[in-house]
Parts: structure tokens; C-alpha cells; sequence
């Protein structure tokens, strides 16, 4: 069990390290529109968009769903590179965090609004879920690393 837990964390080492090939971090916040916020409050952003997607499905209110949805497909760069808030030695990880998770994120809230174009309201929950985690695993890793305040 152990040995196949270790496989299982070595291919989603080694997807994300494929990921992190074809695009990097940098190419993803150049392709971002600049924001003169920090990173902690694009994340609240975030946030409100989670929670708005979370709402409109328990309520089955797409106009809620919508917004939350756009947020997370469009949301701008900080004002700063995100990484400037890790330490040197978190740099690279949290570089291929944000690589992997910004196509995940796009991949789970298509899911999310396919769901709730058809009214299907369980689907869309299972995708809010699913969204869930991803914020939670980026969390899990990264939250209590930040060294550094983005000025
Ligand atoms: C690539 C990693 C990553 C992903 C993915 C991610 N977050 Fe975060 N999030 C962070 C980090 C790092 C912080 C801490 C930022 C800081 O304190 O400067 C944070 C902080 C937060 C905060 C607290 C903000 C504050 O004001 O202190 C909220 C709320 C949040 N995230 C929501 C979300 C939601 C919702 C999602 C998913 C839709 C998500 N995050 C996805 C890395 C991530």
C-alpha cells in the first residue's frame, strides 16, 4: 500500500513536472493582466469567487455560479511575481503549484459550468468539490510557507 501511495505521489510529481515544462510560471503571469494588489488579495478574490460558485449551486442560482466561474478564469496577476512571498528554497515547488493547479482550477470550472448549463445542480456540487480541492492541496503545501509580504 505504501509503495503504491509512493507511485501515486511520483506520477503526480511526474505530471506536474510535464506540465510545468510545456508552460512555465513565468509565461503564466505574462500572459495574466496586471493587478496593483498582492497576492493574498487576489486570493481573497478567490475566495469570494469559491464561495459565490459554492452558493449558486446549493441555491441553484447560475447567475452566482457564472460570476464565481469568470473570476476564476480571468483573475489577474499580482502586482509582484507570487513567488517573491517564498523563501528562495520554496521558489521552484510553489512555481510548478501554480503552473499545475492554474490549468486545473480552468479544468475544474469547466466542469462546473457544464453541469449547471444542463441543471444538473449534483454534478456541478461534485465540481465545486472537486475545485475545493484543489485550493485546499495548494494550501496544504504552500499556505504555511510564505515568508514575506508582497509590497
Ligand atoms: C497555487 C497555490 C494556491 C492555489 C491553487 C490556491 N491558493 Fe489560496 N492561497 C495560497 C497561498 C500561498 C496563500 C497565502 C497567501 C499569503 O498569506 O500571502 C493563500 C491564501 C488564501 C486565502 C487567504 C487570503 C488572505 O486574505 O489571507 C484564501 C481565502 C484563499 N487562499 C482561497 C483560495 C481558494 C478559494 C482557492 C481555490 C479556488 C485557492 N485559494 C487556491 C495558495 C493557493
Amino acid at each position: 500500500m505504501r509503495q503504491f501511495l509512493k507511485i501515486g505521489t511520483l506520477l503526480v510529481y511526474a505530471g506536474m513536472a510535464l506540465v510545468a515544462q510545456e508552460k512555465t510560471a513565468d509565461d503564466l503571469v505574462a500572459s495574466m493582466q496586471k493587478e496593483d494588489i498582492t497576492y493574498a488579495q487576489l486570493m481573497s478574490g478567490m475566495g469570494m469567487a469559491y464561495e459565490s460558485i459554492q452558493n449558486g449551486v446549493v441555491s441553484m442560482n447560475k447567475l452566482l455560479v457564472d460570476r464565481g466561474i469568470y473570476f476564476i478564469r480571468t483573475h489577474p496577476a499580482p502586482k509582484q511575481k507570487p513567488w517573491v512571498i517564498m523563501d528562495q528554497e520554496d521558489h521552484e515547488g510553489f512555481k510548478a503549484m501554480l503552473v499545475y493547479y492554474d490549468k486545473k482550477m480552468d479544468d475544474d470550472v469547466a466542469i462546473i459550468e457544464k453541469a449547471t448549463q444542463k441543471k444538473d445542480w449534483e454534478g456541478a456540487y461534485a465540481g465545486a468539490k472537486e475545485l475545493g480541492n484543489s485550493c485546499i492541496s495548494c494550501h496544504l503545501a504552500y499556505k504555511d510557507h510564505v515568508k514575506y509580504v508582497m509590497k
